[in-house]
């Protein structure tokens, strides 16, 4: 066994961390500092370099910190190949990504060509190691496909080479503490052995663990992804009753979600659920019941509910400036929440889409997501609308002579919507998606503030 740390009880296995993306990097950061050594592999060479010189890759708060720390600590380093990985190491768990494919099915190749290379390190070894996919696979993948793959590859089975399943809950803008802390530990095994070497690995973490089979373990994932979604999209739907019938959607919200039953969490109503987990994971989900042939009243939906809400957004800010021909619109908010430079199915893509075909010149703002966006819509412009959206690097700027702002993301320097600011639009009209503005600041200094989810006064 690789040594690992040995200062109260059985030395702690040392951890191995495929995949050096968000969640890989996030991952293997929490080990270290948790007190368990870890060793890191990344395909790409540039991304190695990066992180052993303390840079992290991604826009994360407290990420950078966290890395340098672990570096100082000897704690955690990133070698060069798969074998320094496998032989590294007892526990490797498999961060690696898993794209949405065509027709929308979960992309397994960069799995199936790590898992590849691990069972070519592996072969011909006679130490145990515990391969632990983390990424998200459809339930079922672990067991039937993963494991059949790593048998064969590294000809090895079940008395040296074990498989378990172990889904993150890390959540972007809030990935340090989640992986440090995570509120439970859901692990998949297949044998009491397994289940002690993540035990131990998990040893110095203040979280239940949960142990299951690995089919479980993936459901996990998808189940709790798909409820999140569920109620993001319930409290948007609710918000469109709250407009017309009167209220404010987070004083009701507030009020249902303190019934413990129904939880506090993920009932702010917005311009619809984004980024690279939940559409993925729902889709995923539906696909694979549908494959079963089993007909989903609910999550079948989910996908289209969530489009509408975006389309709901859009007409909000028609109603507020009337026709959007040669209206100048300031965007604020382009990632696809606040807290991160992640534009992946961020919702400002079909809002700024819409309005640029119907005839709106668009000026947009983000404090950190304005490079990844800029890049995918230079990629995929509207037809024949590529000028008609431009960047911003000040909030100012921005609303320079605008006809209106729209808040897309609520960012912390959004809330703050100084006086000023109104001042520099043609018309001081606010669509507010997120209801970003403290109550205080939405009627003051002569700004038309409209929220989602909030009546007119
Ligand atoms: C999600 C899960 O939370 C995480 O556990 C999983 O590992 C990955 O997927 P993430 O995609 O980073 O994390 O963001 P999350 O905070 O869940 O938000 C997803 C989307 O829902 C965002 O667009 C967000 O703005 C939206 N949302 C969330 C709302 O509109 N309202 C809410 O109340 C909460």
């Amino acid at each position: 066994m690789p040594t690992g740390s040995r200062s109260r009880g059985p030395p702690t296995p040392v951890v191995g961390v495929a995949g050096l993306g968000y969640m890989g990097l996030a991952t293997g950061l929490a080990f270290s500092r948790r007190r368990v050594r870890t060793v890191g592999y990344d395909i790409r060479p540039e991304l190695r370099d990066r992180i052993r010189a303390g840079k992290t890759p991604i826009y994360e708060a407290g990420l950078p910190e966290l890395l340098r720390g672990e570096i100082q600590s000897h704690r955690f380093h990133v070698v060069d190949g798969w074998a320094d990985l496998v032989h590294g190491a007892d526990v490797i768990f498999l961060c690696l990504p898993t794209p949405r494919g065509p027709g929308g099915r979960i992309d397994l190749r960069p799995i199936r060509q790590g898992v590849r290379e691990a069972g070519a390190a592996l072969r011909g070894g006679t130490e145990y190691r515990l391969v632990v996919v983390k990424s998200t696979v459809v339930p079922g993948t672990t067991d039937g496909v993963i494991r059949p793959l790593m048998e064969r590859v590294s000809r090895r089975d079940s008395t040296t080479l074990g498989l378990a399943s172990n889904p993150e809950f890390l959540a972007e803008g809030n990935m340090v503490q989640d992986a440090l802390e995570p509120e439970r530990i859901v692990v998949g095994v297949s044998s009491a052995r397994d289940a002690r070497l993540l035990r131990a690995v998990y040893r110095n973490f203040p979280a239940p663990m949960l142990i299951q089979s690995p089919t479980e373990a993936e459901l996990v994932k998808y189940a709790s992804n798909a409820f999140l979604a569920v109620k993001v999209t319930f409290a948007n739907e609710i918000s469109r009753l709250v407009e017309r019938v009167g209220g404010d959607i987070d004083r009701v919200m507030e009020s249902v979600g303190a019934d413990s039953r129904i939880g506090s969490k993920f009932l702010s109503a917005g311009p619809g659920f984004g980024g690279s987990c939940f559409e993925k994971d729902v889709r995923a989900l539906v696909d694979r019941a549908r494959e079963l042939g089993i007909s989903w009243g609910l999550l079948s939906h989910l996908s289209e509910a969530n489009r509408a809400q975006t389309h709901h957004a859009t007409a909000l800010v028609r109603k507020a400036v009337g026709n959007l021909r040669g209206k100048s619109i300031a965007l604020l908010g382009l990632a696809f929440k606040a807290g991160t430079d992640d534009v992946r199915e961020s919702r400002a893509f079909p809002l700024a889409t819409d309005l640029v075909l119907g005839g709106a010149v668009v000026r947009a703002h983000d404090p950190a997501a304005v490079r990844n966006f800029r890049r995918v819509w230079e990629q995929t412009p509207p037809a024949g609308k590529s000028k008609a959206l431009t960047f911003c690097s000040t909030v100012e700027e921005c609303l320079r002579s605008a006809d209106v702002a729209v808040i897309q993301a609520a960012w912390p320097l959004y809330r703050t919507w100084p006086e000023r600011w109104t001042k520099l639009m043609r018309r001081p009209i606010v669509v507010d998606l997120r209801r970003a503005i403290p109550e205080p600041r939405r009627h003051r200094g002569g700004i038309g503030w409209v929220g989602l989810g909030v009546a007119a006064r």
